[in-house]
């Protein structure tokens, strides 16, 4: 039995960034030497064991055949008789193709070192279209990698389309598929996993209220960049440079949805389009199962972002409810992500992303204002049920009120 370790942890250390975690082939074994070494089996299907101590990963040399649509679909085949080569020709890309004996001897038989130096993702052979993910896998290592210069092979690119085009991207699990979008969205660059997705047409099969984005127009007074497709990558540029958390990478995404839908005898004008937007927002959560945080935030954030932008223009009623609408005294965290979100909403427009935006402190001061108000003294008074929400609705208020007086004195 030979022993090689592949993928990500080849890839990267001749990239020269850390590895974290390491997968290994294995040749010339069956499963019942695996067991009689003490390697625990993952699932019953996967021919992938557990190391008995490290925990690594160890997969017998399989390969794969198709038969029928999915990640269900497939069936493997593992057996002593397969050799590296063909386990490696299976693999979705030529550097992640590369396998490494203990001696750090290269095999290396799809030149995944060449298109490493060459900056290049590109497939290994047509079996990359075996499975449908990578197309998403793609575009996110295109967004982790862009910094270091890489870019998708045209043929790569080619491929990505027809299988976008085949409809098959419709089998994704929401799981699967999730999974690279959050994985994609906290790279450093996750504009470019967007980008790479729509070049390929596989944004329109994924995320059509997105894709619809592109080609939309909005008022260069406000947006120099115009199109709010664009503006929208930039959003996603500015919330991975400030380094926010995937909630607001994914409102973020999100939050100008309804922008589509306006018709076009109203460009580039979009009245109301936070509201229009709700529903498209909601079936993009649901589509994906994304995580709860991750779905209140952008439907939140759909809603109000036009009230963050104009927070000190709002009266103290409005700004009441809009904190009572993110229950700001039970979720301060989720509203900080609010304010985060608008933000990079607000600095996501060519030329303005340097500019200040003074509505964070003041929300944030006018939360601080609201969640001051003490209960204590309200039950002192004798106050209880319905009656006692009213006199603390009337208390913040209050402290609202003294607050934007105080603010812009
Ligand atoms: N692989 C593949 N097709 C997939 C998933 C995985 O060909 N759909 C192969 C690739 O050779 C990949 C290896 O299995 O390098 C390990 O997969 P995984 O651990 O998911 O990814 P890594 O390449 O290690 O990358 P990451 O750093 O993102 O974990």
């Amino acid at each position: 039995m030979r022993i090689y370790k592949v993928g990500g942890a080849v890839r990267d250390r001749l990239l020269g960034i850390p590895v974290t975690d390491i997968d290994r082939v294995v040749v010339g074994a069956t499963t019942e030497q695996m067991l009689a070494k003490g390697f625990r089996p993952v699932g019953a299907d996967f021919p992938v064991f557990l190391h008995p101590k490290t925990g690594e990963e160890y997969a017998l040399a399989r390969t794969e055949r198709k038969s029928g649509r999915g990640y269900g679909g497939f069936t493997f085949h593992a057996s002593p008789e397969v050799t590296l080569e063909e386990d490696l020709i299976r693999r979705d890309l030529t550097i992640n193709a590369i396998a490494e004996d203990d001696q750090q001897n290269l095999t290396d038989p799809y030149h995944g070192q060449r298109d490493l130096e060459a900056r290049i993702l590109r497939h290994v052979s047509p079996a990359f279209a075996e499975d449908p993910l990578r197309v998403l896998r793609v575009a996110r290592f295109a967004a982790r990698y862009a910094g270091l210069g890489f870019t998708v092979a045209p043929e790569t690119l080619e491929l990505m389309r027809q299988l976008s085009e085949s409809g098959e991207l419709q089998a994704l699990t929401a799981e699967r598929s999730w999974k690279e979008i959050s994985r994609a969205l906290m790279e450093d660059q996750p504009q470019v996993f967007i980008e790479v997705l729509r070049a390929c047409g596989a944004l329109k099969e994924l995320m059509p209220e997105v894709d619809a984005l592109f080609g939309v127009p909005q008022p260069e007074a406000h947006h120099p960049e115009i199109d709010t497709g664009e503006h929208t990558l930039s959003v996603l540029e500015q919330a991975a440079k400030h380094k926010q958390p995937l909630t607001v990478r994914w409102a973020c995404l999100l939050h100008d949805l309804g922008k589509g839908l306006t018709p076009e005898d109203e460009w580039p004008r979009h009245i109301a389009h936070e509201f229009k937007g709700l529903k498209l927002i909601k079936a993009v959560n649901e589509r994906f199962k994304a995580p709860r945080d991750c779905q209140e935030l952008a439907v939140l954030v759909g809603e109000y972002h036009t009230h963050g932008h104009r927070a000190l223009e709002l009266k103290p009623s409005t700004l009441l409810e809009l904190l009572q609408s993110f229950d700001v005294y039970r979720r301060p965290q989720r509203f900080e992500e609010f304010i985060s979100a608008c933000e990079m909403d607000a600095r996501g427009r060519k030329g303005l992303e340097e500019r200040s935006y003074p509505q964070a402190d003041y929300l944030r001061g006018a939360a601080k204002a609201a969640r001051g108000v003490a209960v204590q003294p309200l039950l002192e008074k004798g106050f209880k049920g319905p009656e006692l929400g009213e006199a603390i609705k009337r208390e913040r208020l209050k402290a609202l009120k003294t607050y934007k007086e105080t603010a812009s004195a």
